[in-house]
């Protein structure tokens, strides 16, 4: 669909194409290229078997077959994406020197993953629970993940604590339901023993975690970060989503009745919508607080269990993002594109020992980091940085053993 629309056609989907195929009209072949006519029957000794075992092209199917499933995300398991475009409104060069936040004439692709938090990759779609908001940005200076939720604060305050919210808010382990939602016992208790949770309690029990459509869905960076100009100069700021539909939430009995007839409701809605045009927009918006201003509150402002009242730093809009394609291989793209919070760009390749922006809670992401790292490398391999979908769209190049280079991506 992208390549008939040009004006849509970006860095990320030229990269992408050169890993599509195209088979049509070519004929069927092993996997090393042999001519074969059938793979729908095995070669067997007589008209009704045994089974040959030398009938390399059942073996090698079914090998396929059973090595082809990666471990489902631990969370967010159920997940739905698009691509698209984000473009700034005006230079941002006063907050931060980060290349694609200067230009409002640049164009940066973005890939977006909505998710569940609780659910796994099965669950229904219109299940209360927290949704994932990450947006991917493929800057020309390397990628950016800004991994959001659709909530402005968390659980916690100390990650450690972090296996132990998702043990409670996963299925009881004697029953193994209930399947992402978030009212239950283990869940309770975790709640009731941690003060800390009742403002994300608030959130939880209210109509955000019904999301009408996830084009009327808020996304919010929910960590503190740190933007630094060329001078050095660094404020921090909260990250906010805001849809161009609004937000709008279901009633809880739309809500179970649309589940019912539908599990799919979510990524059905955004991806006709995509398909027909209706493009799905968000504008991009900044709450600011100086460094000099860091103790004038009488809260911590690096805390995640706490917001920035929006009366006292209000929201100022900077930017615009469209997701305007669909995926063409959902598990090639949005599986695999495994959004991750310390992927923040550098600012510039001779400052390459500073990110643009740094996360200032130490507690919380900090930890999410090393733990999103660990599990990506054991869910997708150690290797995971490469997939087409992650890969950056400038020029990558990789640092081996023995002092040797190694570039495994040019655009
Ligand atoms: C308390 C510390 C946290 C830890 C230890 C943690 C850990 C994780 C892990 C292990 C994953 C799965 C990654 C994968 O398998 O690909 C994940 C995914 C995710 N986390 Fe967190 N997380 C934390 C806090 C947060 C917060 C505060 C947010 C919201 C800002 C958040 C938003 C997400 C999202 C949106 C995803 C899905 C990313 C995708 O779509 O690929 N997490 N997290």
């Amino acid at each position: 669909m992208a390549k008939d629309q040009d004006r849509y056609w970006n860095d990320k989907d030229h990269q992408l194409d050169k890993f599509t195929q195209d088979n049509k009209g070519k004929e069927m072949s092993s996997n090393e290229g042999t001519k074969i006519s059938n793979d729908e029957n095995t070669l067997k000794a007589g008209l009704r078997g045994p089974t040959l075992h030398e009938d390399f092209l059942f073996q090698e199917k079914l090998a396929h077959f059973d090595r082809e499933r990666i471990p489902e995300r631990v969370v967010h398991a159920r997940g739905y994406g698009a691509h698209g475009e984000f473009q700034v409104y005006k230079s941002l060069a006063h907050l931060t020197k980060a290349s694609f936040l200067q230009d409002p004439n640049k164009i940066t692709p973005v890939f977006v993953r909505f998710s569940q938090v609780a659910g796994s990759r099965g669950a229904n779609e219109t299940n209360r629970d927290v949704r994932g908001f990450a947006t991917k940005f493929y800057t020309d200076e390397g990628n950016f993940d800004l991994v959001g939720n659709n909530i402005p604060v968390f659980f916690i305050q100390d990650s450690i604590k972090f296996p132990d919210l998702i043990h409670a808010v996963k299925p009881e382990p004697h029953t193994e339901f209930p399947q992402g939602q978030t009212a239950h016992d283990t869940f309770w208790d975790f709640i009731g023993s941690n003060t800390e949770s009742a403002h994300m309690m608030m959130w939880i029990m209210s109509d955000r975690t019904i999301p009408r459509s996830f084009r009327m869905m808020e996304g919010f960076g929910v960590h503190t970060f740190r933007l630094v100009n060329r001078e050095g100069t660094s404020h921090f700021v909260k990250f906010h989503w805001k849809p161009v539909l609004g937000a709008h939430s279901f009633i809880w009995d739309e809500a179970q009745k649309l589940g019912g007839a539908d599990p799919d409701f979510h990524r059905r809605d955004l991806y006709n919508n995509i398909e027909m045009g209706n493009f799905a927009e968000y504008v991009l918006g900044l709450q600011i607080i100086s460094e000099d201003d860091e103790f004038m509150f009488d809260f911590d402002i690096l805390d995640a269990t706490k917001l920035w009242p929006e009366e006292e730093v209000p929201v100022q809009i900077v930017g615009k993002m469209t997701l305007n394609r669909n995926v063409n291989n959902v598990f090639a793209e949005t599986e695999q594109s495994a959004l991750h919070p310390g992927r923040s760009c550098r600012a510039s390749t001779s400052q390459m020992t500073r990110s643009f922006m740094e996360e200032s809670f130490p507690m919380l992401i900090r930890n999410c980091i090393a733990s999103v790292q660990i599990i990506k490398s054991s869910r997708l391999t150690a290797l995971f940085a490469q997939s087409t979908i992650i890969n950056e769209t400038v020029k990558v190049v990789l640092q081996l053993t023995k002092g040797k280079w190694l570039t495994i991506t040019i655009i």
